[in-house]
């Protein structure tokens, strides 16, 4: 069997390798994906050691996305502009860091967009690591213009000037709420709201029913915000696409094959009751 997994710390969680073996089953192919805890101090001996018994490639999650960069050969300029590596593949003995996260986003998030892409301002909440995936994917595929707002500003600025594009800004989170009415297609991508304790990143009042309204997070399934959106005609997208299409990504990454993603879907939708 071809071997592949996740790296992570921790990764009890993870979902990712029941939504993998289903798919690698489906289709038929002798891949066999496993989680594995790796400390923060073993890091390096990990990579190493996967290198070392052939596998076909893995997974990345917390901590270590950032950090393993510079144990791998090579690193794509999307992971690079990301700065951070969520999948590695094996391409004959070189070690090759991808991040399919975003463009797992932005594939999850087409299925709700019904217009043509070129026509969408966008408002993207949040300035973290999974902010800057989702930035730069969503800049790849082209909207009209993207803004970007966040709590700091200062890492709402950083991720204008290495992820987006001339057309594109930053806005503060008032100006943002008093011009929801402007955006299309409006993404959290905050954790705010995944404590499920009423709190959400931004006030909706303004909000033009059949907006596009988009969580990362998909624990709540149905964020306070999605709610709320629901509530004012936006038309809702939580995180669990994003969690199986980055996983469909990096299976296709590892085997040239496309998976089943409707089964993968399946799957973490059981598995989340
Ligand atoms: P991730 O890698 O999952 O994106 P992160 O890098 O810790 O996580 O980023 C968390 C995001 O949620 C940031 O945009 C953060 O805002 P700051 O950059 O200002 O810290 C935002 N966030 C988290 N808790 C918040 C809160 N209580 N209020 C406002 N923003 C919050």
């Amino acid at each position: 069997k071809k071997l592949v997994g996740l790296i992570g710390y921790p990764v009890s969680h993870s979902m990712s390798p029941e939504m993998q073996n289903a798919a690698f089953q489906k289709s038929g192919l002798p891949f066999f994906y496993e989680k594995y805890e790796v400390h923060p101090d073993r890091l390096e001996e990990a990579v190493n050691d996967l290198r070392t018994k052939g596998f076909a490639g893995w997974n990345v999650t917390i901590p270590h996305k950032q950090a393993i960069m510079p144990f791998l050969d090579e690193i794509s300029e999307g992971a690079r502009k990301i700065g951070a590596v969520n999948t590695v593949v094996n391409e004959h003995g070189k070690l090759v860091g991808y991040n399919t996260d975003g463009a797992g986003f932005v594939k999850g998030l087409m299925r709700h967009v019904h217009f043509p892409i070129e026509h969408a301002n966008v408002l993207i909440i949040g300035a973290g690591g999974a902010s800057r995936a989702v930035a730069y994917a969503l800049a790849q595929a082209g909207p009209k213009s993207i803004v970007i707002t966040n709590r700091t500003m200062e890492k709402a600025r950083d991720i204008h000037n290495e992820c987006l594009r001339k057309q594109d800004s930053v806005m503060g989170l008032e100006e943002a709420e008093a011009s929801l009415s402007v955006f299309q297609i409006v993404i959290n991508t905050t954790s705010i709201g995944m404590k499920n304790d009423g709190s959400t990143p931004m006030d909706l009042s303004l909000l033009v029913p059949g907006t596009v309204l988009s969580d990362i997070i998909y624990n709540p399934f149905k964020t306070v915000f999605l709610q709320e959106g629901e509530e004012r005609g936006a038309v809702i997208d939580n995180g669990v696409a994003m969690l199986v299409l980055q996983g469909a990504l990096a299976f296709e990454k590892w085997t040239g094959v496309q998976p089943d993603v409707e089964l993968m879907e399946k799957i973490v939708l059981e598995k989340l009751g």
